[in-house]
């Protein structure tokens, strides 16, 4: 029998880039591909592109231009680019980078075996079309593989709300909801073959409208099937946290009490000047309801910092902000101009400016992670084993609020849901015992 063809991907960006991923390579697997962890094994390689900051998007370029010696090696070696970057620069990768074979938008990735046969011709095959068809349902099935204890499941992508800096309605395109039923018919796939937690996946999950209830319907219809603890879903937009899905925070058991909720700034001027459509004071209050229905959430969110305009006295409203809300996790970013967005035409501030209100954001958002981190010292939590760890007898999993936590557990295994009291707070994660009573 012929050896099987290797897969090696790459994956950069968000979590829905890696689900993305995951289902590339099952649908590759019809083909007979298996997945390399080793490059130069590779028959194919696939970068899986972000193109949200431009640092995401100029790593692509300097990856690929690393794959020249390997194609003077194996000159039967098809190298293709997928994801954002693939969508946002279309044939000019092929132009700027004649290594590429070809070039696959995400929303085609069903069409991703006849554009690998076209590329096997020698043909550069291109496809970054928006098509009206669902890519998961026309992807190949799931293997029937038992899978680990978590995982992702995109229910959305795309979205309609144009922040004035963002590249993602132009490279994921219009928000489309795949329809519930299908949705719980993959989650009950998965939970057949081992997972406990699903993370519902989309660029703007909280408005999802694939069930009549919207997301927290969703929420609900999962929450139903058995061998199913845990929920979680990530990105949300301000806007869209409804009564609905605030009341699932507070009475939905398996929802987790974990949400990362994007705001930006804390600048009224700067954020209508990105487009948001809040106020700095409408999301303070809308956590405050948030926080009512579950007082113990944590809150992770983004934030760019050095938006063009952006006043000493526009970052003084940030930091105080996040002062008032306080943060359990969160990341912070230094804008980024992408070409084609609104705020790409705008005067940017001075990159040294910008920096240094990174440096001291971040130095505060690190300070409440700490804070957050070390209150759960004392506190139980229940924690779903992912991995052993670096010690002997010793296993890693995530509690109720994300954060990494380590137990000695020899006998415990992966997919165990364990309680534990927190023992102690490191730098990115937790120390836990069991508690055996
Ligand atoms: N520059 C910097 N950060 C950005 N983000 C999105 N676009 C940009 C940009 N042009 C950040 C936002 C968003 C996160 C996914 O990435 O904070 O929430
Ligand atoms: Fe981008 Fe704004 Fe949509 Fe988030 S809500 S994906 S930041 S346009």
């Amino acid at each position: 029998m012929a050896e099987p063809k290797k897969l090696f991907i790459k994956t950069y960006g968000c979590q829905m880039n890696v689900y993305d991923s995951e289902r590339m390579a099952e649908a590759m697997g019809g083909e007979g591909y298996v997945q390399t962890a080793r490059v130069e094994d590779a028959d194919m390689i696939l970068l899986n592109t972000c193109h949200i900051r431009e640092k995401a998007a100029e790593k692509v370029y300097s990856e690929l231009g690393r794959f020249k010696p390997l194609k003077a090696e194996n000159p039967d070696l098809k190298i293709g680019v997928a994801g954002c970057v693939a969508q946002a620069e279309g044939e000019e990768i092929m132009r700027r980078q004649p290594l590429v074979d070809l070039v696959v938008g995400p929303q085609a990735y069903h069409r991703l075996p006849d554009l690998a046969a076209k590329a096997a011709t020698g043909a550069k095959a291109l496809d970054t079309d928006f098509p009206e068809e669902d890519k998961f349902e026309h992807l190949n099935a799931r293997p029937k593989a038992k899978r680990g204890p978590t995982a992702f499941l995109t229910v959305q992508e795309g979205c309609d709300k144009f922040c004035a800096f963002c590249v993602v309605p132009y490279t994921r395109g219009a928000e489309v909801s795949r329809p519930a039923a299908r949705v719980l018919s993959e989650a009950r796939d998965l939970v057949g073959r081992g997972v406990r937690e699903i993370t519902l996946l989309g660029q703007n999950v909280n408005a999802y409208h694939g069930h009549d209830k919207g997301l927290a319907g969703l929420i609900w219809a999962l929450a139903e099937i058995d061998g199913l603890e845990r929920i979680r879903f990530t990105t949300s937009h301000p806007n869209d946290m409804d009564d609905a899905l605030i009341d699932a925070h507070g009475t939905c058991e398996k929802l987790m009490p974990y949400l990362h909720l994007p705001v930006q700034s804390g600048s009224d001027r700067i954020l209508k000047a990105m487009n948001r459509k809040h106020t700095a004071e409408s999301y303070i209050r809308l956590i405050e309801r948030i926080r009512a229905a579950r007082p113990d959430l944590l809150l992770s969110g983004d934030f760019i910092v050095g938006f063009p305009g952006e006043t000493e006295q526009d970052f003084a409203d940030t930091m105080a902000l996040v002062e008032t809300v306080e943060y359990g996790q969160a990341y912070s970013f230094k804008y980024s101009a992408r070409p084609g967005t609104p705020a790409a035409e705008k005067q940017a501030v001075p990159t040294e400016v910008a920096d240094e209100r990174l440096q001291t954001l971040q130095a505060l958002l690190s300070r409440q992670q700490h804070d957050v981190q070390n209150r759960m010292v004392g506190r139980r939590a229940k924690v779903l084993f992912e991995k052993p760890g670096r010690l002997e007898g010793q296993m890693v999993g995530k509690s109720e609020h994300l954060h990494a936590v380590h137990v000695h557990a020899p006998e415990a295994e992966r997919g165990d849901l364990v309680s534990v009291e927190i023992v102690e707070s490191a730098a990115n994660s937790l120390a836990g015992r069991l508690i055996t009573s």
